[in-house]
């Protein structure tokens, strides 16, 4: 039987929240009082990858429909909208895609943005998340136009495996080389995000652990996720962040570290020999919601405030409807203010079933990790 997919494009919009003017203070709360620190930002719904979990390549064929450029938020546009999350409260911005390095002169979008301040003057932690394709040639440029560090996604250190996982032919030495680049262009600290998938590439986390010990990258182990229609996901091919652990104590001994803040996605582990570290992001077996201060703009200008939503508030309509900043400010303080999302630790408690492949939501691809 096929499975209607639905284009990203079709992904609903919410009307954006109005009520009584809102002046930026620098912290606004949601409905469970988390604040509103990061901002994702996808600059492109494309890949030159067609990773099976993520875009599969039967569903993101060439019929598949893409954004026409015209969709897409300029630079002056995401700058905009940056510039206002960054006066309520955002630290951290993370550029994501599709494959971010795919967007033509996003050097300029880096450079406009490194020059935002936060409120009380502090520059912000300005990243990104790349497959690593085009990073070897293009870490430099990143770092001069001011992007702090990046992450590079990486999931298997076995070449012919990482060529069936990206099914695109991608080499292991082409991304790293890309890590190579960028460590030597000074983008600091490197993390690599490996998504495990149990019975695909678990057989890697050792060898992944191996390579990277000692190398001052910070390794990530991912759970696979139930993110977006289209990659068929099962509970049993996830593989718990504990039994990662386990795995990788039986060869190198770990011991655990604080986290950075309450916000980290990822809890730490530490090598007791004082190699280095390696994370865990347990969203299936561990959610964490609680603390999740994510809000993410897809390319097309829509504000999603959880990755599992279905449908986003469209802010292109209203910056192009010639609403002034302090209409548009307004507007992301009420809808922040109404968010109550949660997704994770209700899938995670059972109060919700997983979604099931015919409803409506975001993929990855579109809307970033
Ligand atoms: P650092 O600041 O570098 O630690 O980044 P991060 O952990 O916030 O971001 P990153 O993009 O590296 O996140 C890694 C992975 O964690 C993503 O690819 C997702 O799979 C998952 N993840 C990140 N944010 C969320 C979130 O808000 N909800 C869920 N469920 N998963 C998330
Ligand atoms: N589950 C977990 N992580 C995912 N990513 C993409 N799809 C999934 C999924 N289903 C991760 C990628 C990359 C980031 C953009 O999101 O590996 O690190
Ligand atoms: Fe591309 Fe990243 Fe998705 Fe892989 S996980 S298809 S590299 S966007
Ligand atoms: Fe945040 Fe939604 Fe992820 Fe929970 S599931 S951590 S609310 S993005």
């Amino acid at each position: 039987m096929s499975r209607r997919i639905i284009p990203v494009a079709d992904v609903s919009a919410v009307p954006v929240v109005s009520g009584p003017v809102q002046t930026p203070s620098g912290v606004l709360r949601d409905t469970l009082s988390r604040p509103l620190r990061d901002l994702r930002i996808s600059v492109t719904d494309r890949c030159n990858f067609r990773c099976v979990y993520c875009m599969p390549r039967a569903v993101f064929d060439k019929d598949y429909g893409f954004l026409p450029h015209s969709a897409l938020l300029s630079f002056e546009e995401i700058e905009r909208l940056a510039r206002l999350f960054v006066a309520h409260g955002v630290e951290k911005i993370r550029l994501t895609g599709g494959e971010p390095l795919l967007r033509k002169n996003l050097e300029f979008l880096i450079e406009r943005l490194a020059r935002l301040t936060t409120p009380d003057g502090r520059p912000l932690d300005l990243t990104l998340t790349t497959n690593g394709s085009l990073l070897a040639r293009k870490a430099r440029s990143l770092k001069d136009a001011g992007l702090t560090r990046v992450t590079v996604s990486l999931d298997a250190i076995d070449d012919a495996l990482f060529r069936r996982m990206n099914d695109a032919d991608f080499a292991v030495g082409d991304v790293l080389e890309g890590i190579a680049g960028a460590q030597a262009a000074g983008l600091a600290p490197l993390k690599v995000n490996m998504v495990v998938k149990r019975g695909t590439n678990d057989t890697e986390v050792v060898p992944m652990a191996r390579h990277f010990k000692g190398s001052g990258t910070i390794l990530r182990f991912i759970e696979y996720m139930d993110v977006g229609t289209s990659n068929g996901w099962n509970m049993a091919e996830v593989l718990p962040s504990a039994e990662v652990v386990a795995r990788i104590a039986e060869h190198f001994p770990l011991v655990p570290l604080e986290a950075h803040s309450a916000a980290e996605t990822a809890q730490r582990w530490g090598y007791a020999d004082g190699s280095g570290e390696i994370g865990v992001i347990s969203s299936v077996t561990r959610a964490f919601c609680g603390s999740c201060t994510r809000a993410r703009l897809s390319t097309e200008g829509k504000l999603y405030l959880c990755l599992f939503a279905s449908a986003g508030h469209d802010l292109r309509a209203l910056m192009r409807n010639g609403s002034s900043d302090a209409e548009i400010a307004s507007a992301l303080a009420h809808i922040w203010q109404a968010r109550g999302d949660r997704y994770s630790e209700l899938r995670g408690s059972n109060a919700i079933a997983p979604h099931s492949p015919e409803e409506r939501r975001v993929e990855m691809s579109y809307i970033g990790g």
